[in-house]
């Protein structure tokens, strides 16, 4: 499949498939997130780690690959700001975003790796879960669009999951024996490439209706970022969230203290951010433009 047609078909699923809602507020592509009320208090704070590296306030910020701004803490992003501006391929994705966000929001249809943007325009800058839907060779170049159009002295945060990352493969193992334990028929998981939450790497159809569930995804690792970006410009690896969703789903539960062993886990993961970033299944990559 050439790269125009791997964006031409990532574009089609958001259209027609992420970005339709299944019940009032929540999005078909909220099905690969953990949404039970155990996970709720966890899945909220690594949402805020997001803030932490952003300046609270500015004139523009730019959402990179926005959807429709799905969960409330996505907002608070801006709140400082007097613009969002969303950028997405998916006109769905901008018309839900307009209906949360309204005038404080700019919408542009565009690609990632070719910002319509001059030089320095934001203040701040979010990407979350979009540059692994760009084919492999555009990965790098994302990243240096996002630098380019950042204000100097100012941050942005790039979030995506790892390509099987070590804790990642331990939390696979982990499942597979509780599946063989309870018997239960295996369900394969993923080898490389599709570890973790997002769509899978390529359209898969599931259910009796043959629906299309998944679009394409394609995972670095640590080293491949700091070879292909962090040569070209400084990059710092942060923990949003070591935990796949798929290992929540089979070992996180209220009955088994499921809360408190995920403060324990946030706790870890706030005193070692840089382990858990390095390690875990999602990194939080700071972006910093500096004065020359
Ligand atoms: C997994 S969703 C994430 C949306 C949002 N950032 C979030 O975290 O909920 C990926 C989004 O990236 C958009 N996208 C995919 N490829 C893109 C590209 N080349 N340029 C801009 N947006 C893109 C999709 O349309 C979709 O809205």
């Amino acid at each position: 499949m050439s790269d125009a047609d791997i964006k031409q078909q990532v574009q089609d699923f958001y259209d027609r498939v992420g970005w339709q809602q299944v019940s009032a507020g929540t999005y078909q592509n909220a099905t690969y997130e953990d949404l039970r009320p155990v996970a709720r208090e966890y899945v909220h704070r690594c949402h805020l780690r997001v803030a932490r590296h952003l300046a609270p306030a500015g004139e523009m910020l730019l959402d990179a690959g926005s959807g429709p701004i799905q969960y409330p803490e996505y907002v608070e992003y801006s709140r400082g700001y007097q613009h969002r501006v969303c950028l997405d391929i998916s006109s769905v994705a901008l018309q839900e975003a307009r209906q949360r966000i309204g005038e404080h929001g700019l919408f542009v249809v565009g690609d990632i790796a070719n910002l319509p943007f001059k030089a320095d325009a934001f203040d701040g800058l979010v990407s979350l879960h979009t540059i692994h839907h760009l084919p492999a060779a555009e990965h790098a170049r994302a990243y240096l669009e996002l630098q380019r159009v950042l204000a100097h002295g100012k941050s942005g945060v790039v979030v995506n999951g790892w390509d099987l990352p070590p804790l990642t493969m331990l939390q696979n193992f982990l499942i597979r024996m509780a599946e063989t334990l309870h018997r239960k028929p295996t369900v394969p998981l993923p080898t490389g490439q599709n570890a973790g939450a997002e769509p899978s790497p390529l359209p898969c159809r599931g259910g009796a209706g043959g629906e299309v569930r998944g679009t394409f995804v394609r995972k670095h690792t640590p080293t491949w970022l700091k070879k292909e970006v962090g040569t070209h410009l400084p990059v710092e690896i942060w923990c949003w969230r070591s935990l796949s969703v798929r290992f929540m789903r089979t070992f996180i539960h209220q009955r088994l203290g499921g809360k408190f062993l995920l403060r324990l886990l946030f706790w870890l993961e706030e005193r070692f951010p840089h382990f858990f970033g390095r390690n875990g299944q999602y990194p939080l990559i700071v972006l910093r433009k500096r004065f020359t």
